[in-house]
């Protein structure tokens, strides 16, 4: 029997969100297994696009449904998950209502066609449905963030990030970002518009850059050159895979020990140093029971966490994290910190950072440590960061979705830095 074209993708996405909400599993992880059966690399991208902006904007598309429905469609109604994809399909990807119908209804076989055809027909009558300019965040996460945050990360949320290039040679920065129809935001950072075929752009088997958020470059930049008089320096990255900040420090000259616990990830890190020829030793270990055979000059922990600051590209953080969640993330992060500080040199710097846009994980794990750590403050300064971005009071860095929005913003981190007496 013929198919209609476009369902198996439509069929993909729903499996995607099914994987989310029920499962609680990131939508990378739900790839692996719901875009199995879809063979072209355009159909895997719309079956991604249509669960992804379906999760941004989630807040607002169900407050659509529920304004046209007598009775509340229960959360996870076959009808609802069905509608939320065809608005989203309508109203963020342009697709024609026509083709949306085509692909949406079949999907109910069996079903409540007719309510699903009537609340669509009506809210994508011209004029019915207009969504804000920012998503609406849900409750919880508004809650969590509190509410005058929330509402200058919202706006930076509307659409996934452009796309983010950090340099081999930060020398370069200007002749690329031109040659490559990008802007800069800091030396060996490129900014090309979103959607770019990352393996499709100039350099990329050369290996000369590699994709880094500029948020996620900071931590690697308050280290420094890695090299001095005496020869390089040793620094271990604690949480190294898939290695953005690894590939940082070796081309900053540091001799880098690159650890992490999972063995597909640090395949992935051994792939980036081979495409880049950069050098580091990457080690499998947890680091709650390894011990390094010398001490290092400096330490980067960019630990293990929520990663609600990516919600721009992984906007499933945004349903998939609860409060509870966050507490055994802190129980581990203090676990590698107490032992990275056991490992630095005096005089041995530690930067920590994490992608996570809760205060427990951040600016309370800095006040953290400053009690009980032993080690001292070493303020960030606002000239090294990115123009546009400025320490706190405290001399940590906040970034959020939010912050540098007319230049297409950056991440969500938490970055602070300290040395050992
Ligand atoms: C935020 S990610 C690191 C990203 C990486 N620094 C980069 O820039 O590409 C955190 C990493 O911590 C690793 N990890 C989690 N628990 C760990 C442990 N106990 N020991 C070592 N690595 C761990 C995870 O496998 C994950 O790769």
């Amino acid at each position: 029997m013929p198919t209609t074209p476009g369902l198996s993708v439509r069929r993909a996405a729903l499996r995607l969100l099914d994987a989310v909400f029920r499962r609680g599993e990131t939508l990378e992880i739900a790839e692996g297994a719901a875009l199995s059966s879809i063979r072209t690399a355009p159909d895997r991208a719309l079956a991604r696009a249509i669960a992804s902006e379906t999760l941004r904007w989630l807040t607002d598309i169900d407050a659509l449904i529920d304004s046209v429905t007598k009775q509340r469609l229960p959360d996870d109604a076959k009808v609802r998950m069905v509608l939320r994809i065809m608005l989203a399909q309508a109203l963020r990807l342009d697709t024609p209502p026509h083709a949306v119908i085509a692909t949406g209804l079949p999907l109910l076989a069996g079903g409540p066609r007719r309510l699903a055809h009537g609340v669509f027909s009506t809210l994508v009558k011209p004029g019915v449905s207009v969504l804000p300019d920012a998503p609406t965040l849900p409750p919880a996460v508004v809650a969590r963030w509190a509410e005058e945050r929330a509402t200058a990360i919202a706006p930076g949320l509307a659409f996934p990030p452009e796309l983010d290039l950090a340099l081999k040679d930060t020398g370069e920065t200007e002749t690329r970002a031109v040659a490559m129809g990008g802007i800069t935001l800091a030396p060996g950072h490129v900014r090309l518009p979103r959607g770019a075929a990352v393996e499709s752009l100039a350099d990329f088997k050369a290996g000369d850059w590699w994709v880094q958020d500029i948020a996620a470059s900071i931590p690697a930049r308050l280290l420094g050159e890695g090299a001095n008089d005496s020869g390089a320096k040793n620094a271990l990255d604690l949480c190294a895979a898939p290695g953005g900040k690894t590939m940082q420090l070796a081309a900053a000259g540091w001799n880098v020990t690159a650890l992490d616990s999972s063995k597909r990830r640090l395949e992935l890190l051994k792939d980036n140093l081979k495409r880049t020829g950069l050098k580091a030793s990457p080690v499998r270990a947890d680091a709650l029971v390894w011990e390094p055979k010398h001490r290092f000059d400096a330490i980067l922990i960019d630990a293990p966490c929520t990663a609600t600051g990516t919600c721009r590209r992984h906007p499933d953080v945004l349903h998939r994290i609860g409060a509870r969640q966050i507490p055994e993330m802190v129980e581990l992060q203090r676990g590698l910190i107490a032992r990275a500080t056991e490992w630095l040199n005096p005089g041995g710097v530690m930067v920590y950072a994490v992608c996570s846009l809760e205060a427990e994980e951040g600016e309370s794990q800095a006040a953290w440590i400053e009690a009980n750590c032993g080690l001292t403050p070493m303020p960030i300064m606002a000239d090294e960061l990115p123009a546009g971005l400025t320490p706190t009071p405290e001399g940590w860095l906040r970034t959020h979705p939010g912050m540098l929005v007319d230049h297409g913003g950056l991440d969500g981190f938490f970055v602070a830095r300290w040395v050992k007496p």
